[in-house]
């Protein structure tokens, strides 16, 4: 993550300036004690971009955490190139963000540039032997964004929460320790069916259902909004939203087109507009453990993240309590 560097442009982009308003904040503004610890300076770091966040006072304001997971039981579908992403910017942009890894394969970790199995602890200790999450939690060297690492030894987390009390609650409750501390809390989970997932969904006010444009996902949709609706009824936690964002989209395929078409019309409520297409720079971003957007921000994928951002923060500035109601086949919202 260090290894970040902002040409000029992006960095006046990031930060809502104009190339010009950058070189007078620098010549003679609040950016001008940036400009002089390097005078030659052509690149930026992501500390110069803290630096002068504070200096400009550009920074947003503090908000109550908001909890987003990003689930779905099928494997494979985009949970954690677009989790990670999507908390990188949030981070860029200023807020507060702690990225939780729940997959034992520990890719959000890889994503963000930590190796997962080099932690000497994980969620595991959180949720099972009850250590703080302030002694779990990783800097990630973006400031703002902070980890949970996971790796091999959350593969066991699922029996050794069985026997215990509240174990549906576990998460929920740790993460109530460091509510203060972050504008957004970023789950990235594995796609498997269990109790851990099961404390994700009783955590989260959001979840973000990241689909392919393919009909098996059909499948792999139902189930999940079936496991929500029993959430609904024996556990009484009802999220505020569900987004269903379609990845990898290539419209060029008629079987994507016709594939959206049919969530369009069976999931309308939970359906994002904005699609994340096909992108190669999403594999390249996560074999060098940074996210696209400092890997390639004009690429169509970092592109169409900050378009489900936008989208995303538009809705959940107004939040409104959603209850499935039971029908058969792919279920509709009802206001609560
Ligand atoms: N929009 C996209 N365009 C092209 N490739 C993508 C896109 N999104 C993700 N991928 C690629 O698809 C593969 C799976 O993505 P990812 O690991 O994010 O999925 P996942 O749902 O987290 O998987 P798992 O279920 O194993 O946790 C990766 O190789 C990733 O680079
Ligand atoms: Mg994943």
């Amino acid at each position: 993550m260090e290894s970040i560097r902002y040409s000029a442009r992006r960095f006046a982009q990031v930060l809502g300036l104009t190339p010009q308003e950058l070189s007078e904040a620098e010549a003679r503004g609040p950016l001008a004690k940036l400009r002089s610890s390097s005078p030659q300076r052509t690149l930026y770091t992501i500390e110069d971009l803290a630096s002068a966040r504070a200096a400009l006072g550009r920074c947003p304001p503090r908000r109550p955490m908001r909890r987003q997971l990003f689930l779905n039981f099928k494997g494979g579908t985009g949970k954690t190139s677009v989790s990670t992403s999507y908390a990188f910017r949030l981070a860029e942009m200023g807020h507060r963000v702690l990225v939780i890894d729940l997959d034992s394969q520990g890719h959000a970790s890889k994503c963000l540039g930590i190796a997962g199995e080099e932690a000497e602890r994980t969620l595991f200790e959180a949720l099972i032997k009850k250590v703080p999450l302030e002694q779990i939690i990783v800097k990630t060297g973006m400031p703002g964004l902070d980890l949970v690492p996971s790796n091999l030894r959350m593969s066991t987390i699922d029996l050794s929460l069985m026997p215990l009390a509240a174990r549906e609650f576990r998460l929920r409750n740790a993460l109530k320790e460091i509510e203060a501390e972050y504008d957004y809390a970023v789950l990235d989970a594995p796609p498997s069916f269990g109790l851990l997932n099961l404390n994700a969904l009783m955590a989260a006010h959001d979840l973000f259902v990241p689909v392919l444009a393919d009909f098996l996902s059909f499948h792999g949709l139902k189930l999940l909004f079936e496991t929500v609706h029993s959430l609904e009824e024996d556990l009484e936690h009802v999220l505020d939203h569900i987004f269903i964002v379609v990845n990898a989209y290539n419209a060029t395929f008629r079987i994507a087109k016709e594939a959206r078409e049919a969530l369009e019309k069976h999931y309308t409520e939970f359906l994002l507009k904005q699609v994340i297409r096909q992108c190669t720079k999403f594999a390249q971003a996560s074999s060098e453990g940074i996210p696209i957007f400092a890997y390639d921000p004009e690429s169509k994928g970092a592109r169409d993240i900050q378009g489900v951002l936008d989208e995303v923060r538009e809705r959940i500035g107004d939040p409104v309590k959603l209850k499935l109601a039971p029908a058969a086949g792919p279920r509709k919202a009802v206001e609560a």
